[in-house]
Formats: C-alpha cells, sequence, structure tokens
C-alpha cells in the first residue's frame, strides 16, 4: 500500500507563516525574525517555497556541521534504512550504536577517553543537561551548582535554572535553586570593567576566592558548567589561560567540571572540542546538535568515578536513534577526511578579515569575536556615550534592522547576546572561501542600508 503524502501545496511563504501563526505556540521563535517557509535545503542553501535561495548562517542554530542534506549523511541514513535496522531502540545496544561510540572516544584526548563513560540522553541538548545535573549531584553528595553570566543550557527547568538570561526564566517561578552565577571574561563589557587579558585574570581569581570564602554564600557545589565560547551568549569567548585556570581551581577544590559543548562541538571552533584549545579536560562533557549529523541526539561523556549512578537513574524513551547515531558517524569520518575542523579557523579568519574592513567603514560594529565559525558582531550604539571601558552601549534595534536587512539579502543570520545585540554567524563548517566573500559581502550592504535607516547615522 502506498500512502501518498502532500508536501508541497501553496506557492507563498505568507501561506505557511499564517498557519504556522494559528497552529503554534506563542512561544514560537526563529519565525519571528527568519519569516519564510523551507522547501528544500543543500549545503549552505535553504531554498523557500517561493523559489528564494538564502545563504543559511544559522545552519539549525550550528547543528549542521556538514550543511544540509550532505551526501555521507544522506548515504548514511539511506544504508540505515535499506538494511533493515532497529530506527528506535531504547538503549538497547546495535552495531551502529557500538559503532557511533567507538567513533566517538577516538575524537577524545587519549587521557579522558581512557576513562571515559557514556549516558546516551533523551534527544536534545537540555535532556544531557538534565542527565549531568543528576550526574554529579549523585556523585558528589552535593547539592549547589556555579554556572555563568551569559551562559546558555537550554530550556528544561534545570538547564534554564543554569541559563543567565533573565527574559525566559521571568515567568516561571521556583526554577532549581542553588544556582550561583559567577563573571565571564566578556573583555568588550568585562565586568570587572578591565578588559583584555587582565579582565579575565582578575575574573579567575575572583573566582577562585569567592569559593575560599567561607561566607560566600555556596553551599556544598556538586559542580561547575561552562560553555568555552558562549553561544547564545553572542559568540564570546574565554581565553584559554582562564580556561586552565578554571581547570586547575575546580580540580583543586573536587569541584567536578562540566563543559557544555552542545553548540562548540565538533570542529565548529577550529578542534574537535573547544576545550582543546586550552588544553584541558573536563570531567563531564555535554554534546547534542552536530554530533547527530543533522538528526536528534544528545549524549553525556564522563569520568568513569563520577559513576555513581544507580539502573535507571537517568533513562528516556528517545535514547537510541540509529539513524542520528549513523548520521553522526557519517559526520564524524567526514570532517576528519576533509579536516574541516581545520577548515573552519581558516574560514574564520577569511570572516574576520572581512570584518575588519568592514568595520572600518561601520559605525555600529563595537566588537567582532569567536572562535572558528562561531562568530558574533556586537552592534553598538555610538550616539550614545561610552562606559569607562571604551565600550557603547548595546544598540538591539540597530541589530534587528540589520537582520532584516540580511534577510532581504537572503542571508539567514541570527541575534544573541546581551538585548539581542550580537549578529551571530554559524555557518555549516563546509563553507568555500567564495562563499564567505558573498555572505560578507550581503552582510555589509545590509549593515550600510541598516544604519542609513536610523535618523541619527543617515
Ligand atoms: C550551549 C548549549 N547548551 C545547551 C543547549 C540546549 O540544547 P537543545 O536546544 O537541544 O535542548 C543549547 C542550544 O542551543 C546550547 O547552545
Amino acid at each position: 500500500m502506498v500512502i501518498e503524502m502532500r508536501f508541497t501545496q501553496a506557492s507563498t511563504n505568507d501561506f505557511y507563516l499564517t498557519n504556522q501563526e494559528r497552529w503554534e505556540s506563542n512561544a514560537r521563535s526563529y519565525p519571528r525574525r527568519i519569516p519564510i517557509a523551507i522547501r528544500e535545503a543543500s549545503g549552505i542553501h535553504v531554498t523557500d517555497i517561493e523559489g528564494n535561495v538564502h545563504y543559511d548562517c544559522l545552519a539549525g542554530a550550528g547543528t549542521l556541521a556538514l550543511g544540509h542534506n550532505h551526501p555521507a549523511v544522506i548515504e548514511a541514513i539511506k544504508k540505515t534504512l535499506d538494511g533493515k535496522y532497529p530506527l528506535h531502540t531504547l538503549d538497547l545496544t546495535t552495531p551502529i550504536k557500538d559503532e557511533f561510540v567507538e567513533e566517538l572516544f577516538s575524537l577524545l584526548p587519549s587521557h579522558f577517553s581512557s576513562r571515559a563513560k557514556i549516558q546516551f540522553c533523551g534527544p536534545t541538548g537540555a535532556d544531557a543537561i538534565e542527565a549531568a545535573l543528576k550526574l554529579v549531584k549523585t556523585s558528589t553528595g552535593k547539592r549547589s551548582l556555579l554556572s555563568f553570566h551569559g551562559g546558555y543550557h537550554g530550556m528544561t527547568h534545570g538547564a534554564l535554572s543554569l541559563t543567565g538570561n533573565k527574559g525566559p526564566k521571568e515567568h516561571v517561578p521556583g526554577l532549581m535553586s542553588d544556582v550561583h552565577f559567577l563573571p565571564y571574561p566578556y573583555s568588550y563589557r568585562c565586568p570587572f570593567g578591565l578588559g583584555g587579558d587582565l579582565g579575565a585574570e582578575v575574573g579567575s581569581r575572583f573566582i577562585q576566592r569567592t569559593l575560599d570564602d567561607p561566607e560566600n554564600g555556596i553551599v556544598s557545589p556538586a559542580g561547575m558548567i561552562l560553555e568555552v565560547v558562549q553561544g547564545e551568549g553572542g559568540a564570546v569567548p574565554a581565553p584559554d589561560d582562564w580556561l586552565r585556570d578554571i581547570r586547575t581551581i575546580t580540580r583543586d577544590r573536587g569541584i567536578p567540571l562540566i563543559i557544555d559543548e552542545v553548540q562548540t562541538g565538533f570542529g565548529r571552533t577550529g578542534q574537535w572540542f573547544a576545550f582543546e584549545h586550552a588544553g584541558i579536560v573536563p570531567d563531564v562533557l555535554i554534546l547534542s546538535k552536530a554530533i547527530g549529523g543533522s538528526l536528534p541526539l544528545s549524549v553525556m561523556v564522563y569520568d568513569k568515578d563520577l559513576d555513581n549512578w544507580s539502573p535507571g537513574a537517568h533513562s528516556g524513551t528517545f535514547r537510541g536513534n540509529q539513524m542520528a547515531m549513523a548520521a553522526g558517524i557519517a559526520t564524524i569520518r567526514t570532517i576528519r577526511q576533509e579536516r574541516l575542523d581545520k577548515h573552519a579557523a581558516q574560514m574564520g579568519e577569511r570572516f574576520f578579515r572581512h570584518f575588519a574592513q568592514i568595520g572600518e567603514r561601520s559605525i555600529s560594529i563595537g566588537d567582532v569575536r569567536g572562535r572558528g565559525l562561531m562568530i558574533g558582531v556586537e552592534i553598538i550604539d555610538t550616539s550614545r556615550d561610552p562606559d569607562l571601558l571604551g565600550s557603547y552601549p548595546a544598540h538591539p534595534e540597530l541589530a534587528r534592522k540589520i537582520q532584516q536587512e540580511c534577510m532581504k539579502r537572503k542571508l539567514i543570520v541570527e541575534l544573541g547576546g546581551r538585548h539581542g545585540s550580537v549578529v551571530r554567524f554559524l555557518p555549516p563548517l563546509i563553507i568555500t572561501p567564495e562563499q564567505v566573500d558573498e555572505v560578507c559581502s550581503r552582510f555589509a550592504d545590509a549593515v550600510e542600508a541598516a544604519e542609513k535607516s536610523i535618523p541619527v547615522y543617515a
């Protein structure tokens, strides 16, 4: 029996967007800023229902390491289907799962992988964060968590509790208690008003002294969680020295360090994992997004000394997505064969060179930062006074306008950071030099048009 599917019907974006608005919850987010219905996708491009071809520098919020529908990923999925492998197995093992774990562990520094255990989590990054919270609490018998200003760890109750952005927390009473937020080394808006290496150094010293203060108000920390490059927080990279300090501080005090690489993982920053830049290893590593090769998958990899869980301590129905594991294996092998981690670093530098030129012509680009293909351009309001560090206030309206002008030029970018004033670039790792040039040319035009539309700059 053939089941007919009606996948295409109308020919305008508006048709689908109107339906979406009617049917979907008020919590829908991306369509508000990226108002298109996607018909098909390939590599860095998505084609909307009206036939417009867009450059996708959001790439599933960093999920699509190989871009849309990469042949290696499609072939892996087809092979899983044609091979009659099970599509769903709870957490029962299979040859595909076995191979996936072997591939993943082969990427980790050997002194981590030789002591590593893996937990397959529900398919989202947030579920792996929840698992990590339970793991460190169970294993240490302690209760409070240390997180960072600007950090983002997901939208479930526990993960949201660890997240810096107050917007989504404001209307949700009773989030997980005992979470303490520490300053992250955000040079442009340095919490200590210092910036640069000095700001970061003072930051790690502050954390050390805080943790050693018997009157710091932080009762028995069970773990510390951080992103090596804060993604949603505005592509803010932590300096390597700061990370090494944090590793020493946590290790000396027996505080498990949870590194959230949901967004940075798999080559995006120029290394397989962003923590490798600093030559450290975490106690707990959280991975999702790219590891499923565009399908839902998340895992927690951790030091076996923390494995004091009892059977079923973190279970869940959807933890055995075979197609995602097969797609993940294909993604790992493609990145390895094509050295896409190194390519990401080179393309990142190319972006930076373009942004430096655009910055010379623009009055609203305050800071360009990131690592590899995780880049943020902070939009500022130079019609107002700078702070003592020389940094101007954020300009969310202009950032929004730039995003709209990008959309007009068929360039998809997302906003993040404080007040949503950072334009974020998260293109697939397969982006070519010519595509970087084209993306930057469209962005430059968009910045110019947006600046002209703001009366004070026109
Ligand atoms: C660093 C980080 N952690 C956790 C999450 C949550 O992942 P998910 O949206 O799959 O729950 C995200 C999502 O963007 C993320 O960027």
